[in-house]
């Protein structure tokens, strides 16, 4: 199956292919980590490559919705709460950045690739922050949706990317709280507080069901990713987690979610629920999310605006050096 890459390796190494796979898979099923500096199929340093680069851009071009916010906070608290949230944000995109590199992938290169539109980043930020209340719809689901991937990732394969996530979860634990306050805040408010609480929750729940990823029984990287311990849950068991903890967070404090198929399952011990628009998903994908050109062209122009910073932060340590070398 990967015999070209394992051929490229072995001339390299002048070990049998067979051998260094039967190694690997045998590490990787005894829960060892994969460290950067060991062998490993060339296919799995390249699925890494894409999974954790694409969760870096996740994290930087997740701060532009809820950046549009920090501004318009309707209170000193509740902006001193946004800011530190959206710093978590850039934090994490920098773990992962720096995880990345481990695996021998260059960060400009990286960038090149998110800001060309060749690289992917999570659907969800696609859409439009419209009121307030967003940033607590946000805050609760996406951020909650977000730890449900996460938390088994403290447990993937790859030794850097599993400790990055470490301290990423602590973080996104906050911000899924800082969310939900702000929903029960405006739930617990005035009836026109309320009906915007319920309309974020209408217009974030099903995007939220798409950042799982498609069925399993379309997701064709999903088995192999399994069999080597990237993903520990498929997107499918993932979801359905989130709904069972989600649903009764809604009811708690009074909002209902915007779906007529939801109901308890006795037998099974989970909810039933309706089924997701895979046709919008796929639309996100491919680019076509209602804010996507809005949102690449904020990062592009971002990353113009902070040439500056790059370029002397470069001229510094270069002078640095010099001065050492001296
Ligand atoms: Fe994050
Ligand atoms: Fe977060």
């Amino acid at each position: 199956m990967y015999t070209t890459e394992l051929q490229k390796q072995a001339a390299v190494t002048s070990v049998e292919p067979a051998e260094l796979l039967a190694a690997f898979e045998a590490r990787v099923a005894a829960d060892e980590f994969i460290e950067p500096k060991d062998w490993m199929p060339e296919a799995y340093r390249r699925t890494l490559i894409r999974q954790m680069s694409q969760h870096a851009h996740s994290e930087v071009v997740g701060m532009l919705p809820e950046g549009n916010w920090i501004t318009r906070a309707p209170s000193l608290r509740r902006k001193a709460v946004l800011l530190a949230k959206v710093q978590d944000e850039g934090g994490h995109a920098l773990y992962l950045y720096s995880a990345t590199e481990t695996l021998g992938a260059a960060r400009d290169d990286l960038i090149d690739a998110l800001h060309s539109g060749k690289a992917k980043y999570s659907t969800i930020f696609n859409y439009p922050t419209l009121t307030w209340a967003d940033i607590g719809a946000i805050g609760w689901l996406v951020d909650g949706a977000a730890i449900m991937n996460q938390v088994p990732l403290q447990r993937t394969s790859y030794g850097p990317y599993a400790r990055a996530m470490v301290r990423i979860c602590k973080e996104e634990s906050f911000h899924q709280r800082q969310g939900y306050e702000i929903m029960m805040a405006l739930a617990g408010g005035t009836a026109e507080q309320k009906r915007m609480a319920q309309d974020a929750l209408n217009r974030w729940w099903w995007p939220s069901l798409m950042m799982f990823g498609p069925p399993d029984d379309n997701s064709p990287n999903s088995a192999q990713s399994m069999r080597w311990r990237i993903k520990r849950d498929t997107n499918d068991q993932l979801r359905q987690k989130f709904v069972d903890i989600t649903v009764p967070q809604a009811e708690a404090i009074g909002l209902s979610v915007p779906d007529p198929d939801l109901k308890w399952n006795e037998a099974r011990g989970q909810y039933d629920f309706g089924a997701v628009d895979w046709e919008e998903f796929y639309a996100a994908v491919r680019g076509e999310g209602p804010v996507a050109r809005e949102r690449m062209q904020a990062r592009r122009k971002a990353w113009d605006d902070g040439a500056w910073v790059r370029d002397a932060a470069t001229a510094h340590a270069e002078k640095q050096r010099a001065r050492q070398a001296a």
